[in-house]
């Protein structure tokens, strides 16, 4: 997906742009603190370059994220300075801590293939929580609320450095949606260069995410978030 550092720096720029990050982690640190009042710590699943965390570090003492691409997790430790950015597969990280919340955000979970990856998944990110953590999910979208042909398009510049985006989404094989994503970068030195690439996430169901998150031992909720996201699933021990 990000196969080089200016790939990654590429995304920074741009979703910077596209997503208020404040916000959002303003919204789920509401969630957490709903659900554990004095959640001092936070562990950020598929961090990317570290944008939420920047802005998690503003509600919780104690940060840390985990990214399986070394370029997202160079850029996020550029960003972060002494905050520990570690590298790793979501499906089976192993830290040697624990948080008060852990979280993954921007529907990164999607780009697993399978159910089992799933439960791998939200089992790693339950044995990371603390005796009464909150777990955070941002799924994917379900089956049912995807909108196979969405077209999207965003661009940005400051007169010596432009990127736009469009990208087109389809339905494959079932429960695969594929988003082909087009840029142009436009470069006061270097000119103007295309790359593309293909996402491949999966619609797993709402069933889906209830039942890893049960089987990891954790009672489960979904909450809206409206604005066209997909909502969150909320997580703490049974
Ligand atoms: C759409 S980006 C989201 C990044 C960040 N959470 C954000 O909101 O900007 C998806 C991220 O998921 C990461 N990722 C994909 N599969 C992963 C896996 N199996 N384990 C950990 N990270 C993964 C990618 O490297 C990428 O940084």
């Amino acid at each position: 997906m990000y196969e080089n550092k200016s790939q990654a720096q590429m995304y920074d720029r741009l979703y910077q742009d596209r997503k208020d990050y404040d916000a959002e982690a303003a919204q789920v640190a509401g969630f957490v603190r709903a659900r554990k009042a004095g959640a001092s710590s936070l562990l950020d699943v598929a961090c990317g370059t570290g944008i939420h965390l920047a802005a998690f570090g503003k509600h919780f003492d104690r940060v840390a994220g985990l990214d399986l691409s070394e370029w997202m997790a160079d850029v996020a430790s550029e960003r972060l300075g002494g905050v520990p950015v570690h590298r790793g597969d979501m499906r089976d990280f192993e830290l040697g801590e624990t948080f008060d919340s852990v979280v993954c955000m921007f529907s990164s979970i999607g780009y697993l293939r399978t159910v089992e990856d799933l439960d791998s998944a939200v089992a790693a990110m339950t044995r990371h929580l603390a005796e009464d953590g909150v777990l955070a999910v941002e799924p994917w979208y379900f089956p049912d609320t995807f909108l196979p042909g969405h077209v999207s398009t965003h661009a940005l510049g400051d007169g010596h450095r432009g990127i736009s985006r469009v990208s087109h989404s389809t339905l494959v094989d079932g429960n695969v949606t594929r988003m082909e994503i087009h840029y142009l970068v436009a470069d006061s030195e270097a000119g103007i260069q295309h790359r593309s690439e293909i996402d491949l996430l999966t619609l797993f169901s709402r069933e889906d995410y209830t039942n890893a998150f049960r089987k990891s031992g954790l009672a489960v909720e979904y909450v809206e978030t409206g604005g066209g996201r997909p909502g969150f699933f909320l997580g703490t021990r049974a």
